[in-house]
């Protein structure tokens, strides 16, 4: 009797431990964003199926079953196109092509401009210089002469404009100069540099890296230690660098086993912080809130016209206040991650813009005036490497280049500058200037009749198209030879400096008009009822599995679709 008790209660705790388990589980699996970007694993087997196969120059012009004039029309536009691009960047282009095979960043880079079908005939028309002369004001110039203006804003760390890095990286050489490349000790500048990043973050205690990524495993490694948990929290397309725990898809030859990739902006995963007990920090890069849930918006993978971005500034402020709450509560670590957007929405980032305060900060890309930087900035009680009690348990971190005396003297004079009235007025009615710029350019867009939008956050731009296409993508050529510097995501990532006056922005405006009249013409946006953004996927699909029927599982042949 007393046996089947025992048995009984047995039977029943272990029914409600797996009950409970399931309960936990479920609870994860709804807060997961339902595209693969919110799928890791799955993403990098969809990725792994993937076949390879590409458009010949009969095909090139007429992936979406437009009539044969249509298609003529774009080979016309396309080969005058290239002819411009010959005849304009010839040094450039050949500098590019004499080192391209030695350097796999430039291979990669060259390869992903455009959908992979369209790449290669895209590749041998357009040969897109990797090299610049000069920068002055908002342009850069390359080896051939032609100047551009830059919308690329150096990855982010362009915020005031060249010149002003220029001269914080002379002036802040000059300071450190007596020093020189000594490490291990510290110039004198960085006491200031101290002081004054401890008031724009708020925090207590400060780390020195030499990378964004590097910051950012600092942060993370930190508040697992201090929390002794295991996991971090990162959102669905939220990018933190390249370190493996905050890249757990595509990318990643490997899976990762200690973060949990949560949907945006969502009920569901703020249930997951209430209720995990193995979470020790969530990682928020506030860039994510122009586009919650994708990753970030390139032209390699502008299959249709589905790409999607808008910056609720109200609601983005409330889903941070929401995590705020649920963090302290259960004692988990909020890192925001500032490496991009610091320095770019307010003097004191995306804490101040948002007004709501972090755990641990990193910021990044402009602080150090133009030089290569890391910075991590937080609570005493989340910084600490050691523990009173423990003393031999501690947290390690290392970088031989960490504090560079060049680094600090230029990161001293950004900051100085940072207070000079000349930078307070430009944070001075930054929205208001950016907004308006992007609303009258969606006028004049909208008045042409022409497909393009632009979508901001600040000074960070997107650009969306309105009509179902296959061939978005080619808007980054023309923009290109209206004289626009582009990153290599094309138009998924437009970021001005601040130093764009009205003039230069107005000629800009021009130039992404005429750009996009110009691809108009040339039939590339051509609509039919048929065409849908639905039926452009559905056509890819099916030349995804033809193209694997020619291809077995694991094979490297090419097949070329006809
Ligand atoms: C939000 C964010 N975090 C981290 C990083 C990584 O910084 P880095 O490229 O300096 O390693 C980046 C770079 O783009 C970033 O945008």
């Amino acid at each position: 009797m007393l046996n089947n008790i025992f048995w009984y209660l047995t039977g029943a705790a272990a029914l409600l431990w797996l009950l409970n388990k399931l309960r936990v589980r479920l609870q994860l699996s709804r807060a997961k964003h339902r595209s693969l970007t919110g799928h890791s694993k799955m993403a990098r087997r969809f990725a792994r199926l993937v076949p390879f196969y590409e458009y010949d120059e009969a095909r090139f012009f007429d992936a979406d079953a437009a009539p044969p004039h249509v298609a003529a029309q774009r080979r016309a536009g396309f080969m005058r196109l290239a002819a411009y691009f010959a005849d304009h960047f010839q040094k450039t282009a050949a500098l590019t092509g004499d080192i391209v095979d030695a350097i796999s960043d430039l291979q990669f880079t060259s390869r992903y401009r455009v959908p992979f079908q369209f790449s290669r005939v895209v590749r041998e028309h357009f040969k897109t210089g990797a090299f610049l002369e000069s920068s002055s004001g908002v342009t850069v110039t390359d080896l051939d002469g032609n100047r551009f203006y830059d919308l690329t804003g150096s990855y982010g760390v362009n915020v005031f404009g060249y010149d002003f890095y220029k001269e914080c990286i002379e002036r802040g050489s000059a300071r450190v100069q007596g020093l020189g490349p000594v490490l291990g000790a510290y110039h004198p500048v960085i006491a200031s540099n101290v002081k004054r990043l401890l008031d724009i973050s708020g925090m207590d205690e400060i780390s020195f890296h030499m990378s964004g990524t590097e910051a950012v495993m600092q942060a993370v490694q930190l508040a697992r230690y201090h929390t002794r948990r295991s996991h971090l929290v990162r959102f669905c397309g939220a990018y933190h660098g390249w370190w493996a725990d905050v890249q757990p898809g595509v990318g990643n030859p490997l899976p990762v086993q200690n973060t949990y990739t949560l949907k945006d902006m969502d009920d569901a995963s703020l249930q997951v912080l209430r209720t995990r007990k193995d979470i020790a920090c969530v990682l928020v890069n506030p860039l994510q809130a122009l586009h919650p849930n994708a990753a970030a918006p390139g032209d390699s993978t502008l299959v249709d016209s589905g790409r999607n971005a808008h910056f609720d500034r109200p609601g983005y402020t409330r889903w941070l206040e929401q995590l705020r709450k649920v963090c302290s509560e259960r004692g988990i670590v909020l890192i925001f991650d500032e490496v991009f957007v610091g320095f770019r929405l307010a003097r004191g980032g995306a804490q101040e813009y948002f007004g709501v305060r972090a755990d641990l900060v990193t910021y990044g890309k402009t602080v150090a005036g133009g030089l290569p930087v890391g910075v991590l900035c937080g609570k005493r009680q989340f910084m600490r490497r050691f523990r009173e009690d423990r003393p031999a348990d501690v947290c390690f971190a290392r970088g031989t280049f960490n504090s560079h005396p060049y680094v600090m003297g230029a990161m001293a004079e950004f900051l100085e500058r940072l207070d000079s009235d000349a930078i307070k007025s430009v944070y001075h009615d930054l929205d208001t200037v950016w907004d308006a710029r992007a609303r009258s350019l969606n006028e004049r867009l909208i008045e042409a009749e022409l497909p393009v939008r632009v979508v901001n956050l600040s000074s960070i731009w997107t650009i969306r198209y309105v009509k179902p296409c296959r061939y978005n993508w080619m808007f980054q050529y023309y923009l290109r030879s209206a004289g626009l510097a582009l990153s290599w995501v094309g138009t998924g990532r437009l970021i001005f400096s601040l130093n764009y006056s009205d003039a230069d922005f107005a000629q800009v405006a021009d130039l992404i008009v005429s750009a996009a009249r110009a691809m108009h013409a040339d039939g590339w946006w051509w609509a039919d009822p048929a065409l849908t953004n639905k039926s452009i996927k559905r056509r890819v699909l099916r030349e995804m599995v033809q193209a694997r029927s020619f291809s077995p599982l694991g094979s490297m042949s090419s097949p070329r679709i006809k």
